[in-house]
Order: structure tokens, then sequence, then C-alpha cells
């Protein structure tokens, strides 16, 4: 398709997206750009939205008005179309949910097998690749609980690669974790990033916000109140919520 192979077309464009849960108004008119490779660290206060915001971009939320696309496409309501789209995007959460009775090997490769239909020895090579990428290849044939949450979020991370995702979207992927193993998480991530894949990362981390992110874009009651690169966003954040934000999360 000619929209896909076009390097202009931005990688995920939300228009004028709104969403309401009953009477709440979660999404307000937001408007975000990702262009190809870059990577957005998205902060705000608890409520303000920024998890519906990452799981209206695969449709895992319906919005009320507005588009999305992804890479020039715009998410279909749903059937085939919509699991093939997103598939392009993949998701990674707090909590690992990886498939507890399948070996982390498994894990990883069951989802080209039974969606993509790769054959099995191929995708299961494919797998080792990934693990050996994310640092735990030498734990291919262990159970999820037999690995500490560092490693279990990093066998995540290969599950959802595997699926070759054109973006990679994170919600607080660390928050779970005991603050040493958080940084061997991060590590993945940065090196995904460098790699050129294009990234929005919910986190509480402002240490990988400086430094891995191309921009901040920060949410406030819905609204996305200020969009800026981080050295910008950190030291001359524009709106009092913002700076009440900072205030709070870096004297803390
Ligand atoms: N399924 C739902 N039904 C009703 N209200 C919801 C639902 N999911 C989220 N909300 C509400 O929508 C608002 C935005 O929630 P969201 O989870 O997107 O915030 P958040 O910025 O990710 O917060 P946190 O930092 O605590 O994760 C909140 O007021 C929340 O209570
Ligand atoms: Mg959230």
């Amino acid at each position: 398709m000619a929209a896909a192979a076009d390097h202009d077309v931005p990688m995920i464009s939300m228009r004028a997206v709104n969403k309401h849960f009953g009477d709440l108004h979660v999404l307000k008119d937001i408007d975000l750009e990702v262009r190809r490779g870059e990577v957005i660290v998205v902060l705000g206060p608890s409520g303000s939205g920024k998890s519906t915001l990452c799981r209206t971009i695969n449709r895992l939320e319906p919005i009320d008005s507005g588009t999305i696309t992804i890479d020039g496409q715009e998410l279909p309501a749903e059937g085939r179309q919509l699991a093939e789209l997103r598939s392009d995007v993949g998701m990674v959460f707090q909590s690992f949910n990886l498939f507890a009775h399948k070996t982390i090997l498994d894990n990883v490769a069951l989802a080209p097998t039974k969606v993509r239909k790769t054959p099995k020895e191929r995708a299961r090579t494919e797998a080792m690749a990934l693990l050996e990428r994310v640092g735990v290849a030498n734990q291919a044939d262990k159970y999820p609980a037999q690995l500490s949450g560092g490693q279990q979020q990093r066998v995540a991370i290969a599950r959802s690669l595997a699926m070759n995702p054109k973006v990679m979207l994170f919600d607080e992927p660390t928050s779970a974790l005991d603050p040493e193993m958080i940084n061997e998480v991060l590590a993945v991530m940065s090196a995904l990033a460098d790699g050129g894949m294009t990234m929005l990362v919910i986190t509480h981390e402002m240490g990988f916000a400086r430094r891995a992110a191309d921009r901040v874009v920060f949410m406030s009651d819905g609204a996305i109140v200020e969009d800026a690169p981080p050295e910008e966003f950190f030291s001359r954040p524009k709106t009092d919520r913002a700076k009440d934000f900072l205030g709070k999360i870096l004297n803390h």
C-alpha cells in the first residue's frame, strides 16, 4: 500500500479523539502525531487518561469520535482486519500476563504460530533470538513463575516483538517491579528505542523519560496540555498543572 511505504506518514496519528466512560469525559479532543522511530513518554497524574489513551491506539477501548491511524491506516472497528492491525501494535502492561502453564520459549513462539501461521520450528528459532535479545535465553525452558519479575517483563517484551510490531506501547511496564529489576527492563526498552522502534511509554521513571524520550506528552484531566522535548518539559514546564506534577514527583 502506498501509504504504508511513505515515510512522511506518521506512525500513529490521533485527531480530535474523544472518549467518555458514562458521564466522564476521559479523552478530550486528543491530537497526537508520533513519527516513525519516535519515542514518546506520556506523563500525568493518576486518572488523567494515560492508560485509556494507550488502549484506544489498538482499539482495546473504542472511541466516541475522531480518527486514529497506524502507519496511515485507520483502525477498522472489528473483524480480521482489526486483528491484523492490532498485531502491528505491541503492548506491554504493568502485569506480565504470561501463560503460566507454558514455557518461556512457548510463550514467545505461541502467537506467531497461531496468528501468523509461522511454522513451529521457525517460530521457536525466532523466539530464541528474541529471548537472547532481551537477555533471558538461558531461561527458555522454565515456566514464568520460576523467573523474577524483571525477567518475566523482558519475556513479555520479547513476546510482543515476536509479532513484528510497527509500534510498541508500554503502560507502566516497571511499576510492579522491585527497584533492582527496573533498570534491566528499562535497558531493554532503551535498546529498542535506539534500534528505531516507534514507542509510546507511560512511566514514572523520569530518568528514562529524560534519556530516551524524543517528546514528553503531559496529560491532565483527559487532555494533552503539554507536548515538548524532555529537556524543555523538565526545565521549563509551561502549565501550572505540569509544574505541580513535577514538583510532587521529583521531590518524592
Ligand atoms: N473501564 C472504565 N470504566 C469507567 N471508568 C474508567 C474505566 N477505565 C478508566 N476509567 C476512568 O477514566 C479515567 C482515566 O483513567 P486512566 O486509567 O486512563 O488514567 P491513568 O492516567 O492511566 O491513571 P493511573 O496513573 O492511575 O494509571 C479515570 O477517572 C478512571 O477512573
Ligand atoms: Mg494508567
